[in-house]
Formats: C-alpha cells, structure tokens, sequence
C-alpha cells in the first residue's frame, strides 16, 4: 500500500469510533504526519465536541505540527456551525498539505475550505481513499443531501430462510458470537426500529446491553398504539428513549398515546397507507429528528414494506447454522414481493464474514447504500 494511503486508513480507522456518537454531525477522523512517521492523532467523539481536526491539533503541544502533512476523511469545514472553522485552525497550525478522502457535501463548506488553505499556499490533495470514506460517511452524506437516514435492513436467518419456527419463535438462529456483536453493533446507528409485532412476540430490548451511552433510540410502528405498558421497551423509555409511531385516525388512539406519554415514550403521527404506517413519512420523520442512519431490524411484515417502498440502503443478514423447517414459518421478507427473479433486488458490494458459526452476508440497494451521489 502507497505511505500516503496508509495514513488516510488509520484515519478512517479513528473516523469509526465516532460512528453512532456525532449524529447529524459526521464520525470524521485526522492524522498528522511528518518524516512517514504519525505524530498526532484524533477524531470527531461527540455532537458539538471538536471537529476531528481540532481534537488532533488540541492533543500536541502549541506549534509541534507546523511544516507537518494532515490526512483528514473529509473536507474541512469552511462555515461556523458549533464550533469554528476547522481550515483557520488548520492555517493558525502551519500544515504543510492537506490530504482528505471526500468531498462534503454541505453547500456551506463545499469547495470553499479548499480554496482557502489553496490560496494560503497550502498543497491540497483530494479523493484519497474516497470509496472507503463514502462507505462511513454514507449516513452522513445521505442526510446531508436528502435530508433522510441512511436505512439498513436487519434480520437472522436459518440456513433454510426462516426468521422464526412455525410458532413465532426466533431465540436464537444466531451463534452467542453474532448476538453480541448484533448488540455492539446497534450503537452504530441513530434509530432501532421494529414492528409491533416483533415487540408483542419477542419483548426485544433493543439495546447494547452494556452500560454504552451510545444506545440508538427505539422505534415502533404500532398504528393503534397497542404497546403494552408492560413490554421492556416502555418499562425502560425513560433511559433510552422510544418513539411509536402510530396513525391519529384509528380509534381510542389519543388516550393510548397520553398513557404512553406518562411513561417517557414518545408519540409520532403517519398516516396509513396499504402496507400500514406510510414508510415514506416514518422515515421523513426521522430524517427531521436527525436521524442519519436507522437500523431495521423488522419482523417480516416491515421489511416487505420498507424494501417495497424502497426505503431500504443496505441489507445485513445473518445466517445461523441451523434449519427450522415449516412451510408456514416465515421468511424475512413479506408483502407482496416481487413476481420474477428478473424484477427481484440485486445487491451490490456484497461482502461475507463468517462470525462463530454464522455467515454474515452485507449488501447495499441503493447508491446511497455504497455512499454516491
Ligand atoms: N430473525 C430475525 O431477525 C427477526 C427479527 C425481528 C422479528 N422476527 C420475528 O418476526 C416475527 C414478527 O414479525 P411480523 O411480520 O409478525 O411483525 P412485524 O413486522 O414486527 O410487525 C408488523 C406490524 O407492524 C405494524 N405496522 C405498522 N406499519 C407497518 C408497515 N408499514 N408495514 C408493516 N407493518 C406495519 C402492523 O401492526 P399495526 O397494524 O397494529 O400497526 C403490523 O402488523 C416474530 O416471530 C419475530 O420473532 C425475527
């Protein structure tokens, strides 16, 4: 691998750990380099902490970077937001050249950060490692461009395609090594959303488990507010938050509402359209609460809806080791589904690991999935 590129991976490595942490900022990482040797490092860690940047500049002694090389995963910005610009901080250091992976997309900083350590004399390289930052930054940049999460749809599986036995029960198709990396892996993302129907079958918790305050917020779709008071997601609504979705029209609504009020869940409106709550509107609405990734880990039920309306980014799927059986247990995806395998969904950037004694198949639908624009 070419020195320079090398630099710009441990960047992206540093970039990583904000993942789930900065939202609707994105998880950027920052390394600075003199003689091919790394003598400072650091990352964006928190919304309205310093940009990745400032936190590496912040972690040296005043003015042991002058004449040094930064590599940065994305643009530095230009604009004032909650802190100040990260290219006068980089001026003020005396950074010999800027490398950085891709483009912001943000028209407040786009272009013009650029132009402004060029016009100061500063070598500026653009792209390194742009596919590998894209895939990072793909929330990021989607909500940024569109004003959407980024929706990830999640399921386990059985070597023969069922998400559950012929009874509704699904504990567990996954090995205890992809449970808990499934659980380490949901502080990744802004949002957690399931259907009712998981939540009155399974009682998920949807959360790491660990004492992370990283935890996405829960969401529900639940047209009539049938949530029981008595399920791990309400009994826990006041540590980490939950929203339900549900639809103003349906009858005795208002007063289920108020009743999940009381116990800190919050209540969002959609109307209902033929597949239920309007996926459109729920993922708008989540886009508006900055959100930039949603992790949809289903039933059945609500990955047909969300994959027919194409609402879908990218597909993580865990295969278990074991077969179930049933003609009637049901497989991941409902709804209507597709008619011919000429109309079916090819994935793209497939990627395979095998976790335990499970395989993890990734994917992504959309070109928002691989991070384009
Ligand atoms: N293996 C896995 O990875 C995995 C993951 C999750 C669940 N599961 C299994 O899946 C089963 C539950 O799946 P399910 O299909 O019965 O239920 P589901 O998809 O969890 O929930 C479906 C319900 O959500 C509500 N909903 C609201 N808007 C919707 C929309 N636009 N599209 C779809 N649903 C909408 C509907 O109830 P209202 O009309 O009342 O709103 C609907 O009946 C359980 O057996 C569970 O164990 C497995």
């Amino acid at each position: 691998m070419e020195s320079s590129a090398r630099f710009m991976v441990r960047a992206l490595e540093l970039a990583a750990r904000g993942v789930g942490r900065v939202s609707p900022n994105p998880p950027v990482g920052a390394v600075a380099v003199r003689d091919g040797e790394i003598i400072a490092e650091g990352y964006h860690q928190q919304f309205g902490g310093p940009h990745a940047e400032r936190a590496l500049i912040q972690s040296v002694p005043t003015g042991s970077l002058a004449g040094s090389d930064l590599f940065v995963t994305l643009e530095p910005c230009a604009h004032h937001g909650k802190t100040p610009p990260c290219t006068e901080a980089i001026l003020e250091t005396g950074f010999r050249s800027v490398s950085y992976a891709t483009e912001d997309p943000n028209p407040e900083t786009r272009g013009l950060g650029v132009a402004r350590l060029e016009a100061a004399g500063i070598v500026v390289e653009r792209g390194l490692l742009d596919a590998e930052s894209r895939a990072l930054l793909a929330g990021y940049l989607k909500h940024t461009v569109c004003g959407l999460p980024l929706v990830t749809a999640k399921w386990a599986m059985t070597v023969d395609g069922r998400i559950a036995s012929v009874t509704g029960d699904s504990r567990w198709i996954s090995c205890p090594e992809s449970l808990a990396r499934t659980r380490a892996e949901r502080t990744h993302y802004d949002g957690i959303l399931v259907g009712r129907g998981t939540v009155a079958i399974d009682d998920p918790l949807l959360t790491d488990r660990s004492s992370s305050d990283a935890n996405p917020t829960r969401i529900v779709l639940d047209s009539e507010l049938q949530l029981s008071l008595e399920s791990q997601l309400v009994a826990t609504a006041t540590e980490v938050p939950v929203i339900a979705f549900a639809d103003k029209s349906r009858p005795g609504v208002s007063d289920r509402a108020a009743r999940l009020q009381q116990h800190g869940v919050t209540v969002e409106w959609c109307d209902g359209d033929a597949t239920g709550l309007s996926v459109p509107c729920v993922v708008e609405r989540l886009g508006s609460l900055s959100m930039t990734t949603v992790l949809v880990e289903g039933g059945a039920d609500v990955h047909g809806s969300f994959i027919s309306r194409g609402c879908v980014d990218r597909v993580q799927v865990v295969i278990g080791g074991k077969i179930v059986g049933g003609r009637d247990a049901p497989g991941p995806v409902g709804g209507d589904g597709y008619p011919s395998m000429a109309e079916a969904i090819s994935l793209s950037a497939l990627r395979t690991t095998r976790v335990g004694n499970d395989v993890w198949i990734e994917g992504a639908i959309t070109e928002a999935g691989l991070g384009n624009y």
